[in-house]
């Protein structure tokens, strides 16, 4: 595998638009299978966890195509509903897909996404859903057996967290139910918004999404839609701390500033200058990065747990000092060990990591072992002295299109390597 290498305390400079959110089209990829036909999706970013689900969409028997950054799904030959354990292992968010099969044919097998980086991933609330909504489901061998009732009845179901996965299962389940469903202390993330978006698009009627009560008056006849997915916020947000920790000043395009109000207001409390508009935000950072007060992370509109790790990079090569809070995921901090190599000083207590802006932080050898934790450590080696040389890219680009172009073009000293 090839590394990033990156000759750190160049400012950034430039403007860019933000690649299409990842966390957005994977359920919206889902929710293709609804109707038969052939969807539209523009903004879809060339991801490997997008390419992973284009492979489960055509193994069901869709016709899928690719032009640039618009994808063509086809659902109408749609004839399986097994998803092998193989894909399920490479893309634990393939278990969307669940509620989709049952709304379109009743019936889907499916094994359990097993652990990852970040901690358990267990499916619970999303069987616990589906289960309330009409499906039987059997744990046969660590395979998922389910089949829907003959026509479910749409009901009121309460969720016991704000899961962002259940909740989209259970909508996408909703939709295939007569009547209505309520959702009840559903997530609130804007890719939920989106994915309402898509939904209506194709027919269905869903509203409520963004608050903690979603209706969807399931049965409806549904077609095929064309759609643009929103921008990505957690990419947006990587941009954003990069600049912050390497300095200089940036416009970013094509998302929308109120998707990470939480992420700007660190930013800004640790010494930025924002300004945002529609579909826009500029960032000035001209000093170092000061501590700010504990950031905790939690459901949306709280601090999301995919900028934990971003912004703990570019908060580490700064002065004075942050207390993080992982409320979401039971081990996000894979990225701290590899963070100390750079010469940060952190110090992890449970769920609690406290940052001591040790001044700028010296270039190393580090490896991502995670998707946000590995876009950290090219943060951290944007504003390093030195050479920084990022390696576990398969990680990265499972969310980030091309990481290392994006931040080319914003005036970063980066290239990708081939290793050996
Ligand atoms: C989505 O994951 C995102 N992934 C994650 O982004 C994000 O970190 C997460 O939401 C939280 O915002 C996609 O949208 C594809 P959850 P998801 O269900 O749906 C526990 C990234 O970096 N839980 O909201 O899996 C779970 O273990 C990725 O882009 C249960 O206990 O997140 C976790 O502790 C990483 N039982 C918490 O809830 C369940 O049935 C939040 O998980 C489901 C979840």
């Amino acid at each position: 595998m090839s590394y990033y290498e990156i000759r750190g305390g160049r400012p950034l400079d430039g403007r860019l638009t933000v690649q299409g959110a990842k966390n957005s089209v994977l359920p919206i990829l889902a929710a293709a299978l609804l109707a038969p036909g052939q969807s539209v999706l523009h903004n879809c970013p060339q991801l490997s966890d997008v390419a992973a689900t284009l492979d489960i969409l055509r193994l069901l028997g869709c016709r899928v195509d690719r032009e640039g950054d618009t994808v063509l799904v086809d659902a109408s030959a749609l004839c399986r509903v097994n998803i092998p354990e193989r894909l399920m292992r490479e893309m634990r968010s393939s278990v969307i897909f669940l509620g989709a099969l049952l709304a379109r044919l009743g019936t889907a097998e499916l094994t359990y996404p097993g652990g990852c980086e970040l901690g358990p991933r267990p499916i619970d609330l999303h069987l616990s859903a589906l289960r309330s909504l009409g499906a039987e489901i059997q744990d046969i061998q660590g395979c998922l057996c389910c089949r829907q009732r003959k026509k479910p009845a749409g009901r009121e179901l309460c969720l016991s967290m704000p899961s962002v996965g259940a909740t989209e299962n259970a909508m996408l389940a909703a939709c295939g139910c007569s009547g209505i469903t309520t959702l009840v202390g559903a997530a609130r993330e804007p890719e939920i918004v989106d994915l309402q978006r898509f939904l209506n698009a194709m027919g269905a009627d869903v509203a409520g999404a963004g608050e903690s009560i979603i209706t969807i008056r399931g049965g409806r006849p549904l077609h095929p839609a064309e759609f643009s997915v929103m921008g990505d916020r957690i990419a947006a947000a990587t941009y954003l701390c990069g600049t912050a920790a390497a300095g200089g000043q940036i416009e970013l395009a094509g998302v929308e500033p109120e998707t990470l109000t939480a992420v700007l207001s660190c930013l800004e409390e640790a010494g930025c200058t924002l300004q945002t508009g529609e579909s826009r935000i500029a960032l000035t950072c001209q000093a170092p990065l000061k501590g700010i007060a504990p950031v905790r992370t939690a459901p949306y509109p709280g601090f999301p747990t995919d900028a934990q790790a971003i912004l703990m990079a570019a908060l580490a090569g700064g002065e004075g000092t942050t207390m993080f809070v992982e409320n979401i995921f039971d081990s996000r901090y894979g990225h701290v060990d590899e963070l100390r190599r750079m010469g940060a000083d952190i110090q992890i207590a449970g769920r609690v990591a406290v940052v001591t802006g040790a001044g700028r932080l010296h270039g190393a050898a580090v490896r991502g072992g995670d998707l946000r934790g590995g876009a950290a450590l090219v943060v951290a080696g944007l504003g390093a002295e030195g050479v920084t040389r990022v390696s576990g890219l398969r990680h990265i680009c499972r969310g980030y299109q091309c990481l290392d172009r994006d931040l080319a073009q914003l005036g970063a000293d980066i290239q990708e390597i081939p290793e050996g």
